[in-house]
């Protein structure tokens, strides 16, 4: 049944935004699945799907757009990004280059290119990979405990994109530092002070970046600037804005939701030991395992697509230019996709079928690297330290306040 009257919640209530959902989000998402699959947020005029036959029908659908400027005037949520810059960005203009919101041709002109690149980058990386995960283990050798989140599932994503993009290791402090302050940008309640870290950071990273880039065009580098550099030179019809702005974004979109799925990824196999125990004596099994994580805890809530004709979902009519939030989180849950849904099973057939990368002409480009970092650090953690366990085991999970992402403020562990 759709519900198209008055809202009874918002889909920022189903976020880490509200506490009942930070805590466990799943019953109310099965309970719309069930009876209300299209759920209209009338504050931010925007509808909630539920299901992942309609999810896939929006991902598989290329009418669909991303540019919130085709949504309906009443789709509040879906420009707020745009309408909230806040004062005092360096370059508040450029986010229009962003590929997460262009469509069409103008979408692959300036996806093509730099995925392209980052995908060759990636098929090169994984020694330098095992290198990185490596040493952050090393460095944890003589400890009795410590913070999963702190000491390595915020800084083997950073360390990996850094090695990609050739930042110096010196830097490496700072850039993570710019990273932390930008991920203000998904918090919709900021209050002053993360505004000031927020233009802080972000115009930190966005001078870095213009200057690395510039530089990379009279010296091409062997890194993702350098790639990125001769690209341009040879032709490819893109701005120096669409390059280092959407560079910027595969910073931003790969950071946060690589450490949210490394940390998950920890905690839901010390919370399920029979799981565990499969991987030891197969470890074959390690990729699916990840794809289970994926799916059982998706780090990222939603995804949006903007209908550009009616069309019906779930057999309930939405008009052109209905805002339509893919409920990325609910769908991996249906039952009528995975048997059991809400069984954490590391053999799971077909695990990799959830939704948690999104689809279609947007799906995330960073996903053959998140997958390699994952499974190389979750495997060769555990084998490092076979006494892993929770050092907090009776404390429910410091899960992060920010809507949007699903990920733990950190994971305090013991290995003596
Ligand atoms: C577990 C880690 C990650 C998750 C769960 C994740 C999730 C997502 C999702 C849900 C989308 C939206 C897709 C859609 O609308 O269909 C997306 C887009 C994107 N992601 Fe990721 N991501 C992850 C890691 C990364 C990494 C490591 C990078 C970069 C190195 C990255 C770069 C991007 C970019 C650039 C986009 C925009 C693509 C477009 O609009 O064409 N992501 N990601």
């Amino acid at each position: 049944m759709a519900d198209s009257g008055a809202a009874p919640f918002r889909i920022l209530d189903l976020t880490a935004a509200y506490p009942a959902a930070r805590e466990d989000p799943y019953p109310r998402l099965a309970d719309l699945r069930a009876r209300c699959p299209l759920h209209r947020d009338e504050a931010g005029g925007a509808w909630l799907v539920a299901r992942m036959a309609d999810a896939r029908a929006i991902f598989a659908d290329n009418s669909h757009v991303k540019n919130p400027d085709r949504a309906e005037p009443a789709a509040h949520a879906i420009r707020r990004r745009r309408n909230t810059v806040p004062d005092g960005l360096a370059f508040p203009d450029d986010q229009r280059a962003s590929m997460l919101e262009l469509d069409g041709e103008e979408h692959v002109r300036v996806r093509n290119p730099l995925v392209q690149a980052l995908y060759a980058r990636i098929a090169r990386f994984e020694p330098e990979c095992l290198h990185i995960v490596d040493a952050a283990l090393d460095r944890l050798e003589d400890r009795a405990g410590f913070d999963l989140m702190k000491e390595l599932a915020e800084p083997v994503p950073v360390s990996c994109i850094g090695h990609i993009l050739g930042v110096p290791l010196e830097t490496l402090a700072t850039f993570r530092a710019w990273l932390d302050g930008i991920v203000q940008t998904f918090n919709p309640n900021r209050t002053p002070e993360d505004v000031a870290a927020l233009v802080a950071a972000s115009n930190g990273l966005a001078h870095y970046i213009r200057t690395r880039f510039a530089d990379a065009k009279f010296n091409p580098p062997d890194d993702l600037f350098g790639d990125m550099a001769r690209i341009q030179a040879d032709g490819a019809p893109l701005t120096d804005t669409e390059i280092t702005y959407n560079i910027r974004g595969l910073l931003i979109a790969g950071n946060v939701t690589t450490t949210d799925l490394i940390g998950n990824a920890v905690r839901l196999l010390l919370t399920h030991p029979a799981e565990l125990a499969k991987l030891h004596a197969e470890p074959a099994l390690w990729p699916n395992a990840v794809e289970e994580a994926l799916r059982y805890e998706a780090p990222v809530d939603f995804t949006w697509r903007i209908a550009t004709h009616d069309e019906n979902l779930s057999g309930w009519p939405v008009s052109a230019g209905a805002a339509l939030n893919v409920f990325i989180r609910s769908a991996n849950r249906d039952e009528a996709a995975f048997p059991n849904a809400d069984a954490f099973d590391v053999a799971r057939p077909r695990a990799a079928r959830h939704l948690s990368f999104g689809g279609g002409a947007h799906i995330c480009p960073g996903a053959p690297l998140a997958r390699m970092e994952t499974k190389h650090l979750l495997s060769r953690l555990f084998t490092r330290f076979p006494n892993l366990r929770l050092a907090e085991p009776d404390t429910p999970p410091h899960w992060r306040h920010l809507p949007g992402f699903r990920g733990l403020e950190s994971l305090p562990v013991r290995v003596d």
